[in-house]
């Protein structure tokens, strides 16, 4: 694997899980494999469980990371072609990521969309930019689309649940107060799409439905009650409109899983990928209920950045 930016470069999602989970049983059975290699995380926005699990991933592996928060600590990039530097920017990314590229063997970016711009948040110019210039590996943090070490840790998490029939796995959108990205549930629609172990329908009021290019091959329906029944899994996420791009729509009904609408879904589990707002995306009593899976999905972010950075460093 030369770069994991999105479900495209796995090897096969089967074989990640199953490397995933190898390292899981064993943590520390490829100890020497990152021996003298150093890994950079730049963080252009917050995070926790993406800092924290990469870190131990490349620390199970030997390798040595430096976190840099790019976004609050570092100069103000430039990343457009061509620029004449004469606003706020101060280093163009052209002349940032080859030096990085030295300092480092891998290099992954955490970069949020700007919601204000479509056309240029999905073409993923800071990603690409630091692809074209850094020559090295590139490892997507969570980007302005997508969020591939997030969708392989839930995949993981629903092999591990799995029992029985292929399951009919939920996305359904939840309520927020601000705008927040696509990427996660674009992210999971790809996983779940591409994997033909699961079943994906995909809930939403109108007007928030995601770009087909990730959703395509699912049930998409605004009809929550319809899409929760038989449920296996849920997967609960809040996004802005990708139509009305980065817009919080009015929705009248209410759209927060409740214990009350899972009544057609015996067996369902809880998905979400954290950080939550309790009693508005999600009912505390579901959070805290035997039907959460969300801290085994965190815990599984360990192994999915582990099986991600070992195909890379492999392939070196
Ligand atoms: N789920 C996730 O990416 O969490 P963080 O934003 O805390 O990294």
């Amino acid at each position: 694997m030369k770069q994991f930016i999105s479900v495209k470069d796995a090897p096969g999602i089967d074989t990640l899980i199953d490397r995933a989970l190898a390292y899981k049983a064993n943590p520390f059975s490829d100890r020497t494999l990152g021996k003298d290699k150093r890994i950079g995380l730049l963080f252009f926005n917050p995070s926790l469980r993406t800092r924290i699990s990469t870190q131990v991933a490349a620390q199970q592996l030997g390798m040595e990371a430096v976190v840099f928060n790019a976004g609050t600590e570092g100069w103000a990039l430039e990343f457009a072609d061509d620029a004449v530097m004469n606003g706020s920017t101060v280093e163009h990314v052209k002349d940032a990521a080859p030096v990085l590229g030295t300092y480092f063997d891998l290099l992954c970016i955490r970069t949020f969309p700007s919601l204000q711009d479509r056309t240029k948040d999905y073409s993923e110019q800071v990603l690409q930019q630091f692809i074209r210039y850094a020559g090295i590996p590139v490892i997507s943090l969570e980007s302005a689309t997508l969020h591939p070490l997030q969708s392989l840790a839930d995949m993981i998490t629903i092999r591990e649940h799995m029992v029985g029939r292929k399951p009919k796995v939920v996305l359904t959108w939840a309520p927020h107060i601000k705008a927040t990205p696509q990427c996660v549930a674009n992210s999971f629609s790809q996983w779940a799409n591409a994997w033909d172990q699961v079943k994906l329908t995909v809930t939403c009021p109108e007007g928030y439905q995601l770009d087909e290019t990730f959703t395509t091959g699912a049930t998409v329906t605004t009809d929550q009650e319809a899409a929760l029944q038989d449920a296996d899994f849920v997967y609960v996420k809040n996004w802005s409109s990708y139509r009305d791009y980065g817009k919080v729509l009015p929705v009248m009904e209410d759209w927060m899983l409740t214990e009350e609408r899972l009544k057609h879904a015996p067996a369902a589990k809880i998905m979400h990928c954290l950080p939550v707002r309790r009693e508005l995306e999600l009912s505390g009593a579901l959070l805290d209920s035997n039907r959460s899976l969300v801290t085994e999905q965190a815990a599984n972010r360990v192994w999915s950045a582990q099986a991600v950075l070992a195909s890379i460093l492999k392939a070196l």
